[in-house]
């Protein structure tokens, strides 16, 4: 009904690495891919995301860039929105974003976005946004360095998977479809109504360089806005930044 078509895999490396495999094979975009297991799944920042067999969520969506850079505007902000829907329809309540694009319930981390380009940087034309939902694990395969939570863990019941990938890719056709047609600008305030950590004061890290201020909030390109020390505004973006709370 959404048009994508679906791989479903048992185990791949990584369901991102699977997808920009796929387009370079000539493989037709929108496209969709699902796996059980991931043996090297990965976070920003070539960290590794923890992905046992059988419990979670494994999703890259393949997208055609339509507008060149303007399409990627806010765009994993705009999947974050996607996915704090789709737990929210699924009955996780307290769930918030943590920019750029990360879901976590009460300081613990329950879903992870990963975008990746895939083309000629002149002429970059697509993007695999991918998505890793902890749905029903309750203890961890791997050693997960931070505090994480399950959909499970959070609501007391078995989630049915096959259920929040139809949600989720409902909820994000919805949200893709809004930024095509309206940009960014149009879902800013929905993302600053469910920013964690708005107001409050962070230290934003790129490498050994750190900005410390109080985050309020993010422009119309999705950029985080910091009130630094010495009352000026400064805007961040890229992918290379980390952001934590005071
Ligand atoms: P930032 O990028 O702002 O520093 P981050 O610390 O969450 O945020 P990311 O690169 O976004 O870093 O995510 C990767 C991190 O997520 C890993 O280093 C690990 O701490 C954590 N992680 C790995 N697997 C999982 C998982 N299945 N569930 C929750 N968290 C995980
Ligand atoms: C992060 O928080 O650093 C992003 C984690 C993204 C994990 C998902 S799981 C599906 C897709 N395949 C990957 O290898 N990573 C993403």
């Amino acid at each position: 009904r959404l048009g994508w078509s679906l791989w479903i895999r048992d185990t791949v490396d990584s369901t991102n690495a699977d997808a920009l495999r796929l387009l370079q094979g000539g493989a037709n975009a929108p496209f969709l891919v699902l796996a059980e297991h991931q043996t090297s799944g990965r976070g920003r920042r070539g960290r590794v995301w923890v992905s046992p067999p059988a419990q979670n969520i494994y999703y890259t969506l393949a997208l055609k860039i339509s507008n060149g850079s303007q399409g990627l505007t806010g765009l994993s902000l705009v999947v974050g929105l996607a996915v704090l829907e789709a737990l929210r329809r699924t009955g996780v309540e307290k769930a918030g974003l943590k920019w750029p694009n990360d879901i976590y319930v009460d300081g613990a981390k329950v879903a992870g976005i990963l975008l990746e380009l895939s083309g000629d940087p002149a002429d970059i034309c697509h993007v695999v946004i991918g998505i890793g939902i902890n749905v029903n694990m309750t203890s961890s395969a791997g050693d997960i360095d931070q505090p994480w939570t399950s959909i499970k863990s959070q609501i007391g019941s078995l989630v049915d998977r096959s259920g929040l990938v139809n949600i989720l890719s409902e909820s994000l056709h919805q949200y893709l479809a809004i930024h095509a047609r309206e940009g960014f600008g149009a879902l800013r305030d929905e993302w600053q109504r469910n920013n964690m950590w708005q107001g409050r004061r962070c230290t934003l890290s790129a490498g050994n360089l750190q900005v410390k201020g109080v985050m309020i909030g993010i422009n119309e390109q999705g950029a985080l806005r910091l009130m630094t020390d010495d009352h000026k505004e400064q805007c961040f973006s890229g992918g290379e930044l980390s952001l934590r709370v005071e």
